[in-house]
């Protein structure tokens, strides 16, 4: 394992008090082969920024368009020039709640990859397919739409839909399993040299991010409500800190 990743995904939360109140907390010990970022609403942006300088900034969407007559969107080139390292595409909120389709997927995708900002690619089963032991069909059918037209340079976050923000999550062996099948099916899509890091998301907490971490075919976590708790985030962090070093 070369790195490891760890996204906080803020969602639809926080408020310049909580970033300063969590800024008053933070604190990382640097390995440099850990990746951490932190997802905020578009607004706090840079008040996220100029808080938490030792943490890379994401973004939890983009516009497909460049820029023009689009009401509410911002666009990818927006996310780099404020000095966005990530963007999440294709949340599975996103493609429940606003009906995002595979093919959009795709253009947000090429989209953040133009500008210059990784784009995080978030698949995953609800939890009937997975009773109907159609976890890898629907995640393998996800991958290919979205990839058709890709750059290698990305990186994938496995989210069970049905360990998202209920408290369920997957077993390490079921994380792992799915992403072994991830990684075979990447190196397919965008050639065998590729090593894109696969991130598991589903209530990753402070508890189970042990267990998470140490699976071979883990690099990393997509941290939800975890991640809005500056001392959980922090334990999370050092998990994947230790793993490191084992
Ligand atoms: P959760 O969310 O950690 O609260 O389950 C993960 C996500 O939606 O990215």
């Amino acid at each position: 394992m070369t790195n490891l990743y760890l996204i906080g995904n803020w969602k639809q939360h926080g408020s310049r008090a909580a970033i300063q109140a969590f800024s008053e907390q933070w604190s990382s010990d640097a390995n440099s082969r850990l990746r951490i970022a932190i997802a905020p609403p578009f607004p706090y942006l840079q008040v996220l920024d100029k808080a938490l300088p030792d943490c890379e900034l994401a973004a939890q969407d983009c516009s497909i368009h460049a820029q023009g007559a689009h009401t509410g969107e911002v666009s990818a080139d927006m996310l780099a020039d404020l000095g966005c390292q990530f963007v999440l595409v294709g949340h599975s909120e996103r493609r429940q709640y606003h009906d995002e389709t595979d093919e959009l997927i795709a253009e947000k995708l090429a989209a953040a990859q133009s500008a210059g900002v990784t784009p995080v690619l978030c698949v995953g089963e609800q939890l009937t397919a997975r009773g109907a032991g159609e976890q890898y069909d629907v995640v393998r059918a996800q991958l290919r739409s979205a990839l058709a037209k890709s750059q290698p340079n990305l990186l994938i976050a496995y989210e069970p839909v049905w360990a998202i923000g209920t408290g369920l999550t997957a077993t390490p062996d079921q994380a792992n399993d799915m992403h072994a099948m991830i990684r075979q099916e990447l190196e397919s899509l965008l050639g065998a040299s590729h090593s894109t890091p696969i991130l598991y998301g589903g209530s990753v907490n402070a508890e189970n991010a042990d267990a998470l971490f140490a699976c071979p075919h883990v690099d990393g976590a997509l941290v939800g409500g975890a991640s809005l708790d500056a001392a959980t985030f922090i334990a999370i962090a050092q998990s994947a800190s230790n793993n490191l070093s084992h």
